[in-house]
């Protein structure tokens, strides 16, 4: 028998034992916000209870066919609207101390405007107060794709000018309500998916793409505009020491090739995308020129009233940035976007891919390079880019990384409940953003939150429960709804633990 080394951990004499240490210029700071959103229309359930009004996706899931790809609807879901108490302490046993959650306008207003329903505002008092007891951030957004569907037939949801008295309102009850206690706000998740993707028909989604409909998504985006900003001030008034912001969304731009053509398509897609909301609050409190020069034909210029309301509504950055993508000139080449219905491009002129796959369903996120650009691979390869490109170009205090969040593929399709906690795609998909998140933090980017989407499975919109992004799995098949945390929750919480400053 061979004699055991002794002090050197079973390693031969001689050998070198590397040093296991840490990045000594990366940490979180004290008071970062690690955190998971969630929504509720997509966690809630409890459809039709103490006293909640439909919103349009109620209505449309129940009545159009395949509105959903797996025709499911948001009555159950993951029936948070009861057990938010067991949701929120299994965040804080994970140490998480942020949690973002939206409200339903309709438990507040059922019929989107009028008398206020009491029992939904004792659900989100309780909601926020559990928050507090466990030491977690309540940050709450007003609005997240539910819309009132009494507003939508009235006028038309978000094409309606209406939209801007009615979601202010709203807006007011919510804070002086809730922001003795909330300090931190969303007014509006996402206008650009809002507006291109869900209106202006009133089943919630585009038929088609024809000039008139291209049109109404600016009508959209303008009284979005309006509205943010006037709910904006009213928060500041009723709660002066917030912080309040929209949440803007958007991939980091990349053009394809080299040319030209297609640095200019990176920077219309900038425009037409994050440009669209964020110009107006953080730069100029009007479009982009390049929107303006699309729009003039058929909407009316802002006032200048108007541009000084826009203009500063925002206290900090929020953005959803989940991944990194290429753009283009569609192939048919630049002379091809002109204005017709067949066009899809039309008004941008900028086409787009995601840079990862594969993914699950259309969500083309995962970690995997794609071969026309294997050097853009983990996060930390666009992120810091990102974080850099947002803080020069929409100077602001603050950086708030509203959403990041991956959809492992084929999760829905395992059967081992085993297998299905062993994410390794979406833990490395987490592990390397927080690096991307420390990258940006020691080159002196003042990022402050980090909101995963999101903590459980949940309703996907329109792709229902068949795209899974939660931390947590969620067993829709038992009525017990049971959670189960996945590998990634450890790995993303693990991250922060190790770079947390003492
Ligand atoms: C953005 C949206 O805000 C959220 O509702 C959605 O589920 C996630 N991204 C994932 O698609």
């Amino acid at each position: 028998i061979p004699p055991p080394y002794i002090g050197n951990y079973g390693f031969p004499p001689g050998r070198q034992v590397p040093m296991v240490t840490k990045n000594e210029s990366w940490s979180f700071p004290k008071a970062f916000h690690l955190g998971v959103a969630g929504a509720a229309f997509q966690i809630e359930g409890a459809a039709r209870a103490e006293g909640k009004g439909p919103s349009t996706w109620d209505v449309n899931m129940h009545r159009v066919p395949g509105f959903a790809l797996d025709n499911s609807t948001g009555d159950i879901t993951d029936n948070n609207y009861y057990m938010y108490k067991q949701d929120i302490a299994r965040l804080a046993a994970m140490g998480i101390n942020a949690y973002s959650f939206s409200i339903a306008w309709t438990r507040l207003f059922p019929f989107g405007s009028g008398p206020v329903n009491e029992l939904g505002i004792a659900h989100y008092n309780d909601v926020i107060d559990t928050c507090i007891q466990y030491n977690i951030t309540p940050m709450a957004t007003l609005y997240h794709w539910d819309m009132p569907a009494l507003l939508q037939n009235k006028y038309g949801g978000w094409l309606g000018e209406e939209i801007v008295e009615d979601f202010t309102e709203y807006a007011r009850v919510a804070y002086s309500r809730f922001g003795d206690r909330v300090k931190h706000w969303f007014t509006i998740n996402e206008p650009i998916v809002i507006c291109t993707s869900q209106y202006p028909m009133p089943e919630g989604y585009w038929r088609n793409f024809s000039i008139p409909d291209i049109q109404q998504q600016f009508v959209c985006g303008r009284n979005i505009l309006l509205a943010h900003a006037q709910a904006y001030r009213l928060g500041k008034s009723i709660v002066p020491d917030s912080s309040i912001a929209f949440k803007n969304n958007g991939g980091y731009k990349v053009p394809l090739t080299n040319s030209s053509a297609d640095a200019e398509a990176v920077q219309r897609a900038w425009d037409f995308n994050e440009g669209w909301f964020a110009d107006p609050v953080y730069l100029t409190g009007d479009w982009p020129s390049t929107v303006n020069d699309y729009v003039s034909s058929f909407l009316p210029p802002f006032t200048s009233q108007q541009k000084e309301v826009i203009l500063g509504s925002s206290d900090l950055f929020a953005h959803d940035a989940y991944t990194a993508q290429f753009y283009m000139v569609p192939d048919a080449g630049i002379e091809s976007c002109v204005a017709n219905s067949s066009n899809p491009l039309y008004p941008s002129c900028a086409n787009s891919t995601y840079t990862y796959g594969p993914a699950q369903g259309n969500w083309a996120i995962g970690p995997s390079a794609d071969a026309r650009a294997p050097w853009l691979h983990r996060a930390t390869d666009w992120f810091p880019a990102f974080m850099s490109y947002i803080n020069t170009t929409w100077p602001s205090p603050s950086i708030q990384i509203t959403e990041f969040g991956f959809a492992e593929p084929f999760e829905s399709s395992k059967t081992l409940l085993q297998d299905i906690l062993w994410d390794p795609i979406r833990a490395s998909y987490y592990h390397d953003y927080m690096e991307a998140i420390l990258i940006s933090l020691s080159e002196g980017i003042n990022i402050t939150a980090a909101l995963a989407w999101s903590f459980v499975d949940n309703l996907e919109w329109n792709s229902g429960f068949s795209i899974r992004f939660g931390m947590q799995y969620v067993n829709f098949t038992e009525p017990s709804l049971e959670r189960h945390y996945k590998a990634s929750f450890f790995e993303y919480t693990n991250m922060y633990k190790m770079y947390v400053e003492q």
